[in-house]
């Protein structure tokens, strides 16, 4: 759709924001099977139910500007959500996956606050006070959530992770490193160092952007785990939705 006006860039951003929710409902499931620890698979339960109400306040936005409903593909949420699917995979335990889950769903949570920030900030220019307070209201519980997952995180999460300095430092008990431990370090960051095949980056890069481009934009949400080889079938199928 052009966009002529603020009142197109509402209407995009409510689209997109709406599109978005919906992802966001599967994808806290599917994250929620994977977790942990008992209180954040409490807080992403208690958030997802949250998010159905959300999506149905903006189903009553769309009707309170006399529109029908509708999702316009969210490319940056599902840029998210498949780093967020990368992250479950190879995570190599359960605290680590847990403190990287958190991260996850913030970004989304963020991602979330500066797109109702916006429409806030638009609806009141353009006068759609019922649609303000209904978006003012999604966004205060976003804030709160994101709020909860840094209390979280910073008191039960990131402390339980495991640290990694056992692996790499052996300074375990805090301590720096010994001439011993140093020079090792020194030899296996070298290693590491080693060129890498940059066109191998490259050539897969442009796989991933071509399958991007293959599923274009529809109404559908990404997969995240086990069901991501059925991801670009279900995603292709509203192509070419976007109009007018
Ligand atoms: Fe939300
Ligand atoms: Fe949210």
């Amino acid at each position: 759709m052009a966009m002529k006006s603020l009142h197109d860039l509402f209407v995009h951003t409510l689209r997109d924001i709406y599109h978005a929710e919906k992802q966001g409902l599967k994808a806290m499931r599917q994250m929620s099977r994977k977790v942990t620890s008992p209180e954040l698979k409490s807080l992403l339960e208690t958030h997802h139910e949250e998010t159905e109400h959300q999506v149905e306040e903006l189903e009553h936005v769309f009707e309170s500007l006399s529109m029908r409903p509708r999702g316009t593909n969210c490319e940056a949420v599902h840029g998210l959500l498949e780093e967020a699917r990368e992250l479950m995979e190879e995570a190599a335990d359960d605290r680590t996956r847990d403190a990287g889950i958190v991260a996850a769903v913030q970004a989304v949570e963020h991602y979330e606050i500066a797109r109702y920030g916006t429409l806030v900030a638009w609806g009141e220019a353009l006068g759609h006070s019922d649609a303000v307070e209904a978006l003012r209201r999604i966004r205060d519980q976003e804030m709160a959530t994101d709020q909860k997952l840094s209390e979280l995180a910073e008191d039960t999460l990131n402390p339980a992770a495991d640290t990694g300095e056992g692996e790499d430092g052996g300074a375990t008990d805090g301590t720096a490193p010994t001439q011993v431990e140093a020079e090792a370090i020194e030899e296996e960051t070298a290693e590491q160092d080693e060129p890498v095949d940059a066109m191998a980056d490259v050539k897969e890069n442009a796989e991933l952007a071509d399958a991007e481009q293959e599923d274009g934009e529809d109404e559908g949400v990404v997969d995240l785990g086990e069901e991501r080889s059925g991801r670009s079938g279900k995603r292709g199928k509203g192509r070419g939705k976007r109009a007018a």
